[in-house]
């Protein structure tokens, strides 16, 4: 102490997940900017013992810690939203990390807020996504706060973190597996070591939701997933919250080896990046839901869907959560989901989901009009002049081209 005056303590309020990383921070970060570190723990799903991530934070020199269960929240605000959007990037990522980002940023200032801090600080590195994630959000919550990143200042390598932490007698977990993991309860992303050469499989030991193969059970598995307003609402008939829908569609997925996502990914900042995931549930309620959208909506409102579905994944991977045109884009796709009401059939064996069957309330999907069956209502005369009309334009192009 000595120095420093009272008045030049800093207060700051950190985004705390219990890795190396973030428990590094706490004492870097005190000392760097002669701060108190508050830090907050946001449970978004994760598979952790929060109790154990509060001791590790106490010991690492925090001042105090929050541990904010937003699961909930998570679920119903977050996820629920990305389910009416089919929401995946590059048609593949299905967004677990990106959307998690913005709330856990959001609890964590509100603490600073609360503890009248002077910044709020996260662990993200200056090439990924998840910093922007963070700053746009901390910025709109609490815009007069100054914002630390200490991984885009300290330029230290992962062996010399471990070093700072036993030279500070840090509680690390010497054991730690070699992949950077992110976890809550859309989905597990998996990334560095070996991962980074694209052409490597990932070895077993990266998953944990998703079984090998050779382990699945060798008879098939069928589903029903009810749908209300568009969102996931019964399991096999049950009705049941969707954080507890979506953990047994994890396991259920992940016992079949169904779930996992591989693919090379277009980071915002320019760089392409091999990413693994394992989201069973999130593949099966977005395949699930947009094949009951198309029960309901006719062409024209699908393919402009698609393109504001593409845009909201767009802009929810590039960290833009408080951006008004996310906003906008929900209000329109809320519109769209009113009234999908209806049921998935689903099986999964071996690695593979199939959809084998749906139902809807009130579809647009009309038997008495397509059935090829003597009682269909549909006037097949009226077929002659349609046809006729529709390729006139063609016709007549072809005309002009014979001369
Ligand atoms: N590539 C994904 C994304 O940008 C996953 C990021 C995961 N973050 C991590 N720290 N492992 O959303």
């Amino acid at each position: 102490m000595g120095f420093f005056s009272r008045e030049d303590v800093m207060k700051v309020a950190l985004a705390y997940s219990g890795g190396l990383d973030t428990t590094v921070m706490i004492k870097w970060i005190s000392q760097r900017y002669n701060a108190e570190v508050i830090t907050v723990t946001v449970d978004v799903g994760q598979d952790e013992d929060f109790e154990e991530i509060e001791q590790k934070a106490y010991k690492s020199g925090a001042v105090k810690h929050y541990s904010v269960d937003a699961k909930q929240k998570f679920a119903e605000e977050y996820v629920a939203k990305a389910i009416k959007a089919n929401a995946l990037y590059e048609k593949s990522y299905p967004l677990s990390s990106a959307l998690s980002r913005p709330l856990i940023a959001e609890e964590t200032a509100k603490v600073a807020l609360k503890e009248g801090c002077d910044a709020v600080a996260h662990g993200c590195t200056g090439k990924g996504n998840d910093q922007l994630r963070f700053d746009a959000t901390f910025a709109s919550v609490a815009p007069d706060l100054k914002i630390i990143a200490p991984v885009r200042e300290w330029n230290m390598s992962r062996d010399e973190e471990i070093e700072y932490a036993l030279e500070h007698r840090l509680p690390i977990n010497p054991v730690k597996s070699r992949f950077s993991v992110d976890e809550n309860l859309w989905g597990r992303s998996i990334e560095a070591a070996e991962l980074e050469d694209p052409w490597t499989e990932p070895p077993a030991e990266a998953f944990k939701l998703v079984k090998p193969i050779e382990q699945t059970p060798d008879k098939p598995e069928e589903l029903v997933i009810g749908f209300a307003d568009g969102i996931p609402t019964t399991l096999n008939g049950e009705r049941m919250g969707l954080v507890e829908l979506i953990r047994k569609l994890n396991v259920v997925g992940g016992l079949h080896g169904y779930g996992l996502v591989d693919h090379v990914e277009d980071r915002v900042v320019g760089l392409k990046s091999r990413e693994v995931y394992e989201l069973p549930a999130a593949l099966i309620l977005i395949n699930a839901h947009s094949d009951l959208e198309k029960m309901y909506l006719g062409r024209r409102f699908q393919s402009f869907k698609q393109i504001v579905d593409t845009t909201w994944a767009e802009l929810v991977y590039g960290g833009l959560w408080a951006d008004p045109l996310r906003k906008a884009l929900d209000e329109f796709i809320d519109y769209s989901q009113k009234g999908i009401n209806g049921e998935v059939r689903l099986r999964l064996f071996k690695g593979s989901m199939r959809l084998v069957g749906r139902r809807a309330e009130k579809p647009l999907y009309h038997h008495k009009y397509i059935t090829y069956a003597r009682e269909s209502v549909f006037d097949q005369k009226a077929g002659e002049g349609f046809s006729k009309l529709w390729s006139l334009e063609t016709r007549l192009s072809s005309l002009r081209e014979k001369g």
